[in-house]
């Protein structure tokens, strides 16, 4: 195995350990860490240097006094679909809400459409070129859902692209199966028949062809409601799927208090959580998933994160990419929008795109932390500290980015 220095770092800033930062250690839980060394061991990382001494290594990396992280993990995005709907944006500016343009068969069953059309290799084409953006700018692992097919076949060729994706094109992807995104025109009027449906023939084939690791539902008014999400995530449990779910994006109908009952790993959006469900999530150990990325595109409040994390909640910052809520795959900008409107300090800003966004996924053991023993994900900024990072916006400070121990930029 190479082993690869990197050395000079001005400061390193890291979360520790494998499990999510909740409360006051959302902040405190960070180091920041000034004038050290990184040694690789090929994909692994071996030690950190503080003391000025780093041992000779042939292949070194100067940091030039730069701020290095973790790799950043998108723990939240729909990677995989067919076509754009730049279309929908004059509706949305006269007035038409998300709601009301789904409900007339726009949005997350326009995106159906061109993602039924589309064949395995253009969706692959589609996500390989995000994925690729998304490296450049230092976010070295990424979450991906189902949920523009909608039936069998076309739920499994997208998750079977994800599965090309980590296996042909080495990317670290997590497949999540949400074929509970939306009511499909087969299905019009009947999302009980629907739900029904994925979970006794279009669920066990996915389970068969081991082909997600998650299981997620839109719970929302006029979309699933809280028994229907609990039969989702009920199912997908009992195949041995963790459970995530879309929650008081728009209308807090009970799934976060429902994600915090169950024990769902993560619970998604949260911008209309009432405390009822902020103490459900923090008694359920149920981390948040926000995405002000959304907010800002949909022109909607930002969720209450500061009462979160006051409540012992754990909060992850993700940008939920997909072609309607959110065209932008941009977690810098996620992480600026988490200092400025969520009013999280850089260092929960940090935890929240690291450790905590890896926990999201089941990956706090190996990913999310320059500590010893993880996985070599890291990016050198071109900044000099957190503080920096957090503040500059609209331009990529990825300077290099390094993934399982190989430099990709
Ligand atoms: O998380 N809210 C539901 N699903 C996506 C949007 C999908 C779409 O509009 O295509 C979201 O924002
Ligand atoms: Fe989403």
């Amino acid at each position: 195995m190479d082993m690869l220095l990197i050395k000079n770092i001005g400061m390193l800033a890291t979360a520790k350990g494998s499990s999510p930062l909740c409360g006051a250690a959302q902040h405190n839980g960070v180091e920041l860490i000034r004038g050290c060394s990184v040694l690789l061991n090929g994909d692994t990382i071996q030690s950190v240097y503080t003391d000025g001494a780093a041992p000779d290594c042939g292949n070194v990396i100067d940091a030039g006094g730069a701020l290095v992280t973790a790799g950043l993990v998108d723990a939240h995005t729909h990677l995989i679909f067919g076509g754009w709907r730049q279309h929908e944006v004059p509706l949305k500016l006269r007035g038409a809400s998300y709601l009301e343009i789904l409900q007339a068969g726009g949005g997350i069953l326009n995106t159906l459409t061109a993602t039924r059309r589309a064949t395995e290799d253009e969706l692959y084409a589609r996500a390989e070129k995000v994925l690729d953006e998304m490296l450049d700018h230092g976010i070295t692992t990424v979450e991906a859902k189902s949920g523009y097919g909608l039936d069998a076949e076309n739920e499994m060729k997208q998750l079977r692209v994800i599965r090309r994706l980590k296996e042909e094109g080495g990317f670290s992807v997590v497949p999540t199966f949400m074929a509970a995104h939306a009511v499909p025109p087969e299905f019009k009027g009947d999302p009980d028949g629907y739900i029904e449906h994925v979970c006794t023939r279009i669920l066990p084939l996915v389970a068969d062809e081991e082909l997600c690791e998650f299981v997620d539902v839109f719970c929302e008014t006029g979309v699933f409601d809280t028994e229907q999400s609990r039969k989702m995530l009920t199912y997908g449990a009992a195949y041995g799927f963790k459970t995530k779910i879309h929650a008081d994006e728009i209308d807090a109908i009970g799934g976060s208090v429902l994600a915090g009952e169950i024990g769902a790993v993560s619970a998604e959006h949260l911008i209309a959580i009432d405390d009822k469900g902020i103490a459900s999530m923090a008694k359920g150990g149920t981390i948040a998933c926000l995405l002000p990325g959304t907010s800002l595109y949909l022109g909607k409040e930002f969720a209450p994160a500061r009462r979160m994390i006051e409540a012992g909640v754990p909060v992850a910052i993700c940008t939920d990419f997909n072609p309607g809520s959110c065209p932008s795959d941009d977690l810098q900008l996620c992480m600026n929008l988490g200092y400025l409107k969520y009013r999280m300090t850089p260092e929960e800003v940090l935890a929240a795109v690291t450790l905590n966004a890896a926990c999201a996924i089941n990956r706090g053991d190996s990913i999310g932390t320059v500590e010893p023993g993880k996985q070599a994900d890291l990016v050198i900024w071109d900044a000099e500290d957190l503080d920096y990072l957090v503040y500059r916006m609209g331009t990529n400070k990825a300077k290099t980015v390094i993934r399982k121990g190989i430099i990709v930029k």
